[in-house]
């Protein structure tokens, strides 16, 4: 696939696409066939060559410098966690708090972006929930909380339910303002929309997504003064210029690394951080961009083709508060398995249809699920 530029031969990387209508990537991305060949090529040095790990790890920093581009950042503020949750509880323990301050929340989040935090009641931290502000959240959302013991704001870039494209610049300004760390969960939006934005101070997202590799990688971004983080966990991998087997010294005081390095522990996910790489470059060559414009346009036309079925999705009226997440609120239940049955393939969020796009996505799909909506609809046996 070298050379390629915008879209064109995405779809045929994606052999789900042959054999089913796969609008769910809100809940996991399917293999392309690069990310499958890098696997392949990785495991094929697991098996013939036991790596070498030294080899794998010059292709995490590699992978380091490349997903930090992507982010527009330096490499040095890219830790690579498990996923979302583990960024989420680094974020909600190493942040410099006290009992009796506070975080702010939004009424609605996901649970891995909401116990992390909870969890640390039992500390003495506050947590504030804001009602949820379903045209998409921005800094007037939070600002009536926020005090002077607000130590953290923590917000989903984009909805996984409702699918609504919160205004973190919006909120990052009222963080900036107040000297207030904005911690985002990027997790449904990172590979689909730019994420980075002023005033963000620390990124949680797992890789399973919009960076289309399988699960068990995420990162932590964190915009600099690593030097205030006391991380819960440490091992040779968080010393500042630890060589690989390290002489430890007992009597001396362990030196963090100045940079997100303090942040990781032990070996790393190297099979997907090689898939990681790949999907970097497919997500490159396509352009950020075009699949940001993709998956909206691919919104509109779905909006377009259920308006003479008497269907409006629900979710915010901007466009620019919208995502490739849409949720369709049908009459009756069993819409899931009803599509499965069919090949089509989405997930049931809150008793709603939530439809998420992808860039292989093609309006072929769109037409099929429509078409399976309009059968049912018109043929009755909506469960009960
Ligand atoms: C907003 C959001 N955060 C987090 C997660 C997942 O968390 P983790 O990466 O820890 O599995 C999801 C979905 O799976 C999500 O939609």
């Amino acid at each position: 696939m070298t050379g390629m530029s915008g879209l064109e031969g995405v779809r045929e990387l994606f052999p789900i696409t042959q054999e089913l209508v796969y609008l769910d990537n809100a809940h996991q991305a399917p293999l392309s066939s690069l990310v499958r060949r890098e696997l392949d090529r990785f495991y094929d040095d697991a098996e013939w060559r036991a790596g070498p790990k030294e080899k794998w790890a010059i292709r995490v920093e590699e992978v380091r410098v490349a997903l930090a581009a992507f982010l527009g950042t330096t490499p040095d503020t890219i830790a690579f966690t498990k996923n979302t949750s583990e960024g989420v509880n680094i974020a909600a323990t190493t942040l410099p708090w006290r009992p009796g301050d506070n975080v702010v929340l939004m009424a609605g989040e996901h649970a891995n972006l909401a116990y992390g935090w909870m969890h640390q009641r039992r500390n003495g931290l506050e947590v504030r929930v804001v009602p949820a502000a379903s045209e998409g959240a921005d800094g007037e959302t939070f600002r009536p909380v926020v005090d002077a013991q607000t130590r953290a704001v923590a917000v989903s870039h984009v909805a996984y339910d409702t699918g609504q494209r919160n205004d973190i610049a919006s909120i990052g300004r009222l963080c900036a303002d107040r000297g207030i760390p904005l911690v985002v969960d990027a997790m449904q939006s990172v590979g689909v929309f730019p994420v980075e934005a002023e005033g963000v101070d620390w990124l949680a997202a797992g890789c399973h997504k919009g960076l289309l590799t399988p699960h068990g990688l995420g990162f932590v971004h964190r915009a600099p003064r690593f030097a205030e983080l006391v991380p819960t966990y440490v091992a040779a991998a968080s010393i500042e210029g630890s060589p690989h087997d390290p002489e430890v010294s007992f009597d001396t005081e362990i030196a963090l690394s100045l940079t997100a390095r303090r942040l990781e522990i032990g070996n790393l996910n190297y099979a997907a951080i090689h898939a990681l790489g790949a999907s970097l470059d497919l997500i490159g060559q396509v352009g950020l961009a075009t699949i940001t414009e993709r998956v909206l346009a691919l919104g509109d036309y779905l909006d377009g083709e259920l308006a003479p079925l008497g269907v409006e999705p629900i979710g915010p009226t901007r466009r620019d508060r919208r995502s490739h997440i849409r949720v369709l609120d049908l009459p009756g239940t069993g819409w899931q398995d009803y599509l499965a049955d069919r090949a089509i393939r989405v997930t049931e969020v809150r008793d709603r249809v939530r439809v998420s796009f992808g860039l292989f996505t093609a309006e072929e799909d769109i037409d099929a699920l429509v078409r399976a909506i309009g059968d049912r609809l018109r043929h009755g046996a909506l469960g009960n």
